[in-house]
């Protein structure tokens, strides 16, 4: 009946507003494959330890499978008034094997059950991102590969610094991913427990076998230590929203990149027609809009983190109903965080690199300023320090000529100190300044090709 204090929506009165604030069936039917699978290990170790019968083992099994069935063709009906997938799964196993169904839950909680299919279905999605971040690596790898040789303008604080090379920079981007899936692994390889027999939050006075349930599920650590921490726990979906939020910040500076270099201004890539959008008013404009949503994929990512470390911050052990919020934001931030990184490898795969002004921007902004200071210490022996000093006087003399630091000429140079010799001219242009920084881990061509090669065996 309707009432007028709760109104609106909730016409129907407080058992309406229990059902929506109490039901998660909307959301945790995502986990319906993981839940089943659960349940068919349970039941299978039930019968092993003689808990329950063969045959009702059996009939179990076959109304499971009959379920995922239902669930995938589309027949299956959720209700809410059963609020979440392991009541709704239960329920029509009873209409479709009557009073064996009852026999499923003995020496399980809902807080076991849900703590296992969250944990195998994140497990499942950071399986899925290491391949992914694997497929971005392997396309950074290609552009470097091509590019190892194309010179660009390295920058700090967004100002020309020092020449580098675009393969280097992709091969940042390249380590940078890497750490990702390093951190995607170890994350797997802690969750990598059973929860499934912690039952409610005590364990049980049943004879279960949790070693046997954690191999049939494939946990290679075996079953969680302390039934209290397991159903508290929800470290792997920390974990896993962590890393995500890392590798968005990851995706976001490098959709910034892409968006500052593809502006006319800049013009050192161009998306191809799949990645970018016109406008409708301005024909000219070829907008990177996948780039920008990107870059905006972080906000929710590092939000989810934020709303789940804040659901658990004050929860006292061991299971409350605030963890159900932990769902949403975890599948939200693993469906835009495969999104962002799908999205990112065939941005960077088919990008145009126009090498022709990366090298022009290169030389520009006295990039090689730094060259000529270390022939100054290399070739006059003067301290760095002092080789500094006359290098600026050379910058202020070019900058007032308008020229380039290469265009000054051998006097010039010798006003400023009569050291210099025209071997400074050999180290002034981009490409000698880049084919110098033989430094392990520096931007030389042959360097680049040494981090390539070292990645592909990674890889
Ligand atoms: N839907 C619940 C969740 O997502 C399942 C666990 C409910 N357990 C309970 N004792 N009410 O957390």
């Amino acid at each position: 009946s309707s009432n007028a204090m709760w109104g609106g929506r909730f016409a129907s009165g407080p058992d309406a507003i229990m059902e929506e604030i109490n039901a998660s069936i909307d959301f945790d039917k995502t986990l319906y494959n993981e839940d089943i699978d659960g349940s068919i290990a349970h039941a299978t170790m039930l019968a092993a330890k003689g808990i329950i019968s063969e045959e009702d083992k059996a009939s179990i099994l076959d109304g499971l499978n009959t379920i995922r069935r239902e669930i995938e063709g589309g027949t299956f009906t959720f209700s809410r008034r059963l609020e979440d997938i392991h009541m709704n799964i239960e329920s029509r196993l009873r209409e479709l094997i009557g009073p064996a169904a009852g026999r499923l839950h003995t020496a399980r909680s809902r807080n076991d059950q849900v703590a296992l299919d969250f944990r195998l279905w994140v497990k499942k999605e950071l399986q899925k991102t290491d391949v992914a971040l694997t497929g971005l690596i392997s396309v950074f790898l290609t552009r470097a590969e091509e590019h190892a040789d194309t010179v660009m303008p390295g920058f700090t604080h967004l100002q020309t610094a020092q020449p580098v090379t675009f393969g280097h920079h992709c091969m940042a981007y390249v380590e940078m991913f890497g750490r990702d899936r390093k951190r995607v692994r170890h994350a797997i390889e802690h969750l990598d427990e059973s929860p499934i027999g912690a039952a409610a939050l005590a364990g049980t006075g049943f004879a279960i076998d949790r070693h046997m349930t954690a191999e049939a599920l494939g946990f290679s650590g075996g079953p969680t230590r302390n039934s209290i921490d397991t159903v508290s726990d929800r470290d792997f979906a920390l974990e896993f929203l962590s890393l995500a939020s890392i590798c968005a910040t990851h995706l976001s500076r490098l959709a910034e990149e892409i968006v500052i270099w593809s502006t006319p201004q800049f013009n050192f890539v161009r998306l191809s027609d799949s990645f970018s959008t016109g406008s409708s008013i301005m024909p000219q404009k070829k907008n990177p809009d996948a780039a920008e949503l990107v870059r905006a994929k972080t906000g929710r990512i590092n939000g989810a983190l934020i709303a789940l470390l804040t659901v658990m911050k004050g929860l006292p052990l061991a299971y409350s109903k605030d963890m159900q919020e932990d769902k949403e934001q975890v599948f939200d931030a693993a469906k835009n965080l495969d999104l962002a990184i799908a999205a990112m490898t065939g941005m960077v795969g088919d990008l145009t690199v126009n090498t022709a002004s990366m090298k022009a921007a290169a030389g520009t902004g006295f990039s090689t300023a730094t060259d000529l200071a270390d022939w100054l210490v290399r070739e006059a022996g003067l301290p760095f320090r002092d080789a500094h000093h006359a290098t600026g006087h050379a910058v202020a003399l070019a900058e007032k000529k308008g020229c380039d630091l290469a265009d000054l000429s051998l006097e010039e140079f010798q006003s400023i100190n009569p050291a210099i010799t025209n071997g400074i001219f050999d180290v002034l242009t981009v490409e000698a300044s880049v084919a110098s920084r033989k430094s392990f881990g520096g931007t030389s061509p042959d360097g680049v090709r040494q981090q390539i090669a070292w990645w592909r065996e990674q890889i």
